[in-house]
């Protein structure tokens, strides 16, 4: 897809897996927002969860809080609802105007979603300890190198995993699963996204960051949103 009188360089990005309730749309919607509002980054959030569009409606939510002036003069970033046949005609309408085109798929990934995926460059795969869950990822991430990363009309140019709901008590366990996906050679991001109530309510919003005055008690997230900064523009 090549853009054609618009100029901007658009990466798409998603915050994906094959697990359902993982805590791609928290993270999605994390990152939208703090790439806007913190990084000045443009951005265009597509809600691929059909028929819940729960993005699409938290933002509906999100903006009957603001009250009717600000509501007049608030700038934010767009959020579309898309099925995945309508998908490539929104990425149209929006690449080469962007920074930024993020996914957020629903947690079936059924195989008309997977075509989705073949339109994201980077993404970026939340992972919690769990049995189950490692050897589910460890397929999802061999699935999608084996038949994106490899293939010469590839579109996908990175995969990484990283730990979300991540809990300092459990660190041993975390630290045991880190070795065994470097001696696998799976890619894993070096921050963490911790296991926090906030991460549910507060900072889950498509018209507010993180606030600068919690900043120091949040290093965590900064950090993994800057690694994941450094990460796209490798
Ligand atoms: N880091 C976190 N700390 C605390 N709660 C979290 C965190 N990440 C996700 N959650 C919570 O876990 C639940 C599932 O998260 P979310 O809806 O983002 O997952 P999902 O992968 O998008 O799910 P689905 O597959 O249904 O689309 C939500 O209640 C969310 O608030
Ligand atoms: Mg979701």
């Amino acid at each position: 897809m090549m853009p054609k009188t618009n100029t901007m360089k658009t990466t798409i990005i998603s915050c994906a897996s094959e697990k359902g309730g993982s805590g791609k749309t928290t993270i999605n919607i994390i990152l939208a927002t703090n790439l806007f509002f913190k990084h000045a980054k443009k951005v265009v959030l597509i809600d691929l969860d059909n028929p819940q569009y729960s993005v699409y409606k938290k933002r509906q939510r999100d903006l009957k809080e603001l009250s009717e002036a600000e509501q007049q003069t608030a700038k934010f970033y767009p959020i579309e609802k898309s099925t995945v046949k309508e998908l490539d005609s929104i990425i149209k309408t929006y690449y080469g105007t962007v920074d930024f085109i993020i996914l957020d798929f629903p947690g079936n990934l059924n195989e008309e979603m997977v075509k989705g995926l073949l339109y994201v460059e980077h993404i970026f795969i939340p992972f919690f300890l769990d049995e189950l869950e490692i050897n589910s990822t460890v397929i999802f991430y061999k699935t999608l190198k084996n038949n994106f990363l490899e293939n010469d009309g590839r579109v996908l140019r990175g995969v990484n995993l990283f730990f979300n709901r991540y809990e300092k008590i459990k660190v041993n366990k975390f630290a045991a699963i880190r070795r065994g996906f470097k001696k696998s050679g799976m890619p894993l991001m070096q921050s963490v996204v911790m296991d926090r109530t906030i991460y549910r309510e507060k900072y889950r919003n498509t018209l507010q960051p993180i606030p600068e005055s919690r900043e120091n008690g949040e290093m965590e997230l900064n950090e993994f949103i800057n690694e994941v900064i450094e990460i796209l523009n490798d």
